[in-house]
């Protein structure tokens, strides 16, 4: 079974108690739950890991690089809008991506309007909440069955 990776940064361990106005209720137990049981139907096997650590993301992705897996979802949480070495390291694996985001980023505060993944990822989805996650994974499949 071809496998797939979500990854998810800093803070998004708190989800469904964290500024519910802007993420929502939903805990990402719940959030990853729903994406294992759509991967399982498209086929695919689904690996998770979320970290606060940016080291523990970029060796995460280090070694998706080298363990077959065929693509990634990505919230980048805060990291989304500072971090060059987690861009460096998915372009490093040249691995495809979608990038997630719950909120909408760019009607938010001028800090979060810049991305440093938009321009390397398949696409970004953003601003459907939790509904997002399995939005990218349904377009991560279908740009790997193209
Ligand atoms: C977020 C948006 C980021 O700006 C923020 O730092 C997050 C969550 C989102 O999913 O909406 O932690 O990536």
């Amino acid at each position: 079974m071809a496998k797939l990776l979500i990854l998810n940064g800093p803070n998004l361990n708190l989800l469904g108690q964290r500024e519910q106005q802007i993420y929502g209720t939903k805990s990402l137990h719940d959030i990853i739950v729903e994406c294992q049981q759509f991967g399982v139907t498209c086929g695919f096997e689904l690996d998770h890991l979320q970290a606060n650590a940016e080291h523990q993301l970029i060796e995460r992705i280090h070694a998706a690089g080298v363990d077959a897996t065929s693509g990634l979802v990505f919230n980048p949480a805060a990291f989304t809008h500072t971090s060059v070495a987690l861009r460096d390291a998915l372009l490093a694996v040249k691995l495809p991506f979608v990038e997630v985001h719950l909120s909408q980023p760019q009607t938010r505060e001028p800090f979060r309007q810049v991305s440093y993944f938009s321009d390397i990822a398949i696409g970004t989805i953003a601003g459907f909440g939790p509904d997002g996650y399995v939005l990218s994974l349904q377009a991560l499949i279908n740009h790997l069955d193209e």
